[in-house]
């Protein structure tokens, strides 16, 4: 079986090809290196002993598209190529809803044209909005997005929903990721953001290289336990496991159904700060800031029907989590760049 891996060459993609070409897949990258490095590509090649394909090509380019579904038979479509910063989203709107919304499109329109209708899609817990209580479930209403990001995911599940609904052919998975963290045991690839990152785990391995002088914890007062952000970290191989779970559902059967990839537990931005404290054997200095706009006090999943449906259940620890980003950006203080 092949399958097509759009964004590939980024953090969770690049884990996925990892499990994709593990599990026997042949695997098609196509990426357009906007927020990634063909290097990551090689790694993978280098962790896996296999080959894959790689396709420097943007989804909005429909005549790439169309190239690349006529020389090859793909089974199936693993759709992460997106643009992914809150912040930069909410500056530039327009650049997200073409990059992510019309990309995606564009993507569904040479699939459908060459026949391949099964994909899995990156979603995000952010289609919940503020308004629902975590645990959260997929049975629950999706929110109102707070930024142009999440936006754009709540319209791509929709327009993939829609596009099963008109047409009983497709299959369609939508993944919600909580926040994914951590990296590949081998310490080889890795979370690799442009310029400072907006993100905790990133922004704390970055203090902890003495690249960044202090972590701002965004918000001390909100109602939690110790007065800071909860959030469901996740293990990025977990997620990419369950990506291998989800392309043998839409192979193996139509239909349109949504899943969250978490754990189910909730960490505080202190907790993360002490676990990645042992894992790194130094102090991580902190900073009490104000509360970063758009932010819920406490975001966690409940990923029981992921474990019914899918078989998939997450088994990587916290204490695994910082190790294994601690690990990629200790051997990697450069990132990919080195
Ligand atoms: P990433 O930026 O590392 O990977 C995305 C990849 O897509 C990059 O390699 C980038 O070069 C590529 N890309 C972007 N626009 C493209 C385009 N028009 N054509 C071709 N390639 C393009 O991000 P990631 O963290 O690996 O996230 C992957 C997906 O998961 C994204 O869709 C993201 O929105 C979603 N997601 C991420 C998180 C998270 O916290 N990391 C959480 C929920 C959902
Ligand atoms: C986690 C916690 C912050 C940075 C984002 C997107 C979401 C999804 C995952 C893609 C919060 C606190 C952070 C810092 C801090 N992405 N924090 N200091 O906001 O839960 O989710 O990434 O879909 O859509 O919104 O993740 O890592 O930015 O923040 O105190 O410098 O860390 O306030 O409580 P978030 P995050």
């Amino acid at each position: 079986m092949s399958i097509l891996v759009t964004g590939g060459a980024g953090f969770i993609g690049s884990h996925t090809c990892v499990e994709l070409l593990n599990a026997g897949y042949d695997t098609i990258i196509l990426d357009n290196l906007c927020n990634s490095k063909s290097e990551s590509v090689k790694r993978i090649k280098e962790i896996t002993g296999k080959d894959v394909k790689f396709v420097k090509c943007d989804i909005r380019d429909r005549a790439g598209l169309d190239k690349i579904f006529s020389e090859n038979k793909i089974d199936a479509v693993i759709h992460f190529a997106g643009l992914k910063s809150v912040p930069q989203s909410c500056k530039e709107p327009l650049e997200y809803y073409d990059n992510n919304i019309g990309g995606t499109v564009t993507l569904c329109e040479a699939m459908a044209a060459a026949g391949c209708k099964k994909i899995v899609f990156s979603s995000s817990a952010t289609v919940y909005g503020s308004e629902n209580p975590s645990p959260l479930r997929e049975d629950m209403p999706e929110g109102k997005t707070t930024n142009p990001y999440g936006t754009t995911k709540l319209y791509i599940e929709r327009i993939l929903k829609d596009t099963y609904a008109a047409d009983n052919e497709w299959s369609v998975c939508l993944l919600r990721y909580f926040n994914p963290i951590g990296a590949h045991k081998s310490g080889r690839i890795g979370e690799d953001p442009n310029g400072i990152p907006a993100n905790l785990v990133p922004y704390i391995t970055q203090v902890a290289i003495g690249k960044l002088d202090h972590l701002n914890v965004c918000g001390n007062d909100y109602p939690t336990p110790d007065g800071t952000g909860i959030r469901d970290y996740i293990h990025v191989v977990d997620l990419a496991l369950g990506h291998i779970k989800a392309v043998e559902k839409v192979l193996g059967e139509t239909g349109c159904s949504t899943y969250n990839l978490g754990t189910g537990k909730g960490y505080s931005v202190l907790d993360l700060v002490k676990a990645f404290e042992k894992a790194c054997g130094k102090k991580i200095k902190y900073e009490i800031a104000p509360r970063r706009s758009g932010d819920v006090a406490i975001c966690y999943s409940d990923p029981t029907k992921a474990k019914q449906e899918l078989g998939w259940s997450a088994t990587r620890d916290l204490d695994e989590m910082c190790e294994d980003s601690w690990r990629w950006q200790s051997n990697n203080p450069n990132g990919f760049e080195d």
